[in-house]
């Protein structure tokens, strides 16, 4: 079946731009199974389901763009890390990844913890009714409005990024007669083989406190004498979208280092460490990324192994994972509007979204894959850019994929493993509308997140 309104469309490209995938896939209707949500499947009427829901049903009750997030394979991919981890240590969902209400409740419901980074998301967090203590406060530049409101609430941990934010939070602690339980961020001089933006443990950076030089050692001197402060732990993160489990084994070999001699000067054993997030989902078929079982068990052994060289107690634990939850539980359903083949370069393809819902193509020059999935079509593959309909030519939302030639305006087409840091990224360049982001379980959509409105736009523009 079609809902497209044209039949024919241009046709693969003869000569092949540089940078194009090599050869197109052997069945351009076939779901590769790493990239889609688990319960994403086609129909035998050619139709892609999601959560037993057909997107097309969904693009007519909902429109498009807009962002499909499968709610079971969201709780099962937590649960999944929750188990892998056990009740000896503790998993904390980045909500930077992308953030809701709904989404609190299920990492709640799936006892999961939150790693929040602004006053926002945790006020987001609280009104969904994760406790304060099983929250942690992240960030390099917290406002001391952030902190108040973090130390108020009683906030699990703050992860302190800084020399001026040890004092600053020791000092609203205490004029609130509290003790606040801290984390000490430190950067462990790890090259994380990803992206340079993306990539956060080096030295050259504006997070955390650098092991180098000492001056690490200095942030725990100067927080252990503070009484507004709980020491608890040395905090790591070294970077995102890492497959290559090398980096963390010299992070946390550098983290136990710093606890053991934390232990020699000071006599004390700091009892919590966390290795930060970063693991890697697959975005396009050549991405092989590891299950929360084998991250689980490496991480447990280094760590166990590294602090029995140190003679120290193996402290609890904690992990940061954001896109490997939420990554792959959703993606972003386009109708297709225009197609421009330009002969001897390539076809543009142009939905109704763009860089307005994802950045990370323009940002970071992401790698996405593409499938037509409102019919299955036997036309040959036509290497296409998916482009969106901004002002402004970085504007890619796939920069090179293959898709049938018969494509045609009206289409749907969907790019897999936008749950992370696309929603969470959005903006409204152009003024356009941000998407919405509706669950779909047990053959139920619901809407999480609503699609804005021309009167949103004007609500803000108070001039
Ligand atoms: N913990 C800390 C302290 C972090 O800074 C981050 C991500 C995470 C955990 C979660 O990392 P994940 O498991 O999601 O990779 N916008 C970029 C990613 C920025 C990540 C920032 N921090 C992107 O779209 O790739």
């Amino acid at each position: 079946m079609s809902r497209s309104a044209h039949p024919a469309g241009p046709r693969h490209a003869d000569v092949l731009p540089e940078g194009h995938p090599s050869a197109p896939p052997a069945d351009l209707n076939a779901l590769d199974r790493k990239v889609w949500a688990s319960t994403v499947t086609r129909t035998p009427d050619g139709v892609v389901t999601v959560g037993g829901v057909e997107v097309t049903t969904l693009a007519e009750e909902f429109g498009t763009p807009a962002y499909l997030l499968d709610e079971t394979d969201f709780r099962e991919r937590a649960r999944a890390w929750r188990t892998a981890f056990g009740p000896d240590a503790d998993v904390f969902y980045a909500g930077k990844a992308f953030l809701s209400r709904a989404v609190v409740r299920w990492l709640h419901d799936e006892g999961l913890n939150l790693d929040v980074c602004s006053g926002g998301e945790l006020t987001t967090a609280l009104s969904a009714g994760m406790p304060a203590d099983r929250i942690a406060f992240h960030g390099n530049n917290k406002s001391v409005e952030e902190i108040e409101a973090a130390v108020r609430a009683g906030v699990g941990r703050i992860v302190l990024d800084s020399f001026q934010e040890i004092v600053r939070v020791a000092h609203i602690a205490g004029s609130l007669g509290k003790r606040q339980r801290v984390q000490i961020r430190i950067t462990v001089g790890v090259e994380a083989h990803t992206h340079e933006f993306i990539a956060t443990a080096h030295e050259d950076q504006k997070f955390g406190i650098p092991l180098a030089g000492g001056q690490a050692a200095e942030a725990v001197r100067r927080a252990l004498q503070l009484d507004g402060l709980d020491v608890v732990g040395i905090h790591s993160h070294i970077g995102s979208q890492i497959f290559d489990m090398s980096g963390f084994e010299v992070a946390a070999h550098r983290v136990v280092g710093l606890l053991k001699d934390i232990r020699d000067e000071h006599g004390v054993e700091l009892p919590e460490i966390d290795l930060g997030g970063g693991l890697g989902i697959a975005y396009t078929s050549d991405d092989d990324p590891r299950e929360p079982h084998e991250i689980a068990k490496a991480l447990n052994e280094i760590v166990s192994r590294e602090c029995e060289r140190a003679q120290l107690s193996t402290p609890r634990i904690s992990v940061e994972p954001g896109r490997a939850i939420v990554g792959p539980t959703a993606f972003t359903l386009y109708e297709v509007g225009t197609i421009k083949p330009l002969e001897n370069l390539r076809t543009y393809v142009s939905v109704d979204g763009g860089m307005s819902d994802n950045i990370r193509t323009a940002l970071y020059d992401a790698e996405y894959s593409v499938a037509l999935v409102s019919r299955t079509s036997e036309a040959a593959p036509m290497l296409v850019r998916v482009v969106g309909k901004h002002c402004e030519s970085g504007d890619i939302v796939v920069k090179d994929a293959f898709l049938p030639a018969d494509l045609a305006p009206g289409d749907l087409i969907a790019v897999p493993a936008t749950g992370a840091y696309c929603r969470s990224m959005a903006s409204n360049y152009n003024h356009a509308l941000r998407p919405p982001v509706v669950a779909v379980r047990d053959g139920e959509a619901r809407v999480i997140v609503r699609r804005e409105t021309e009167e949103d736009l004007l609500r803000l523009d108070v001039g």
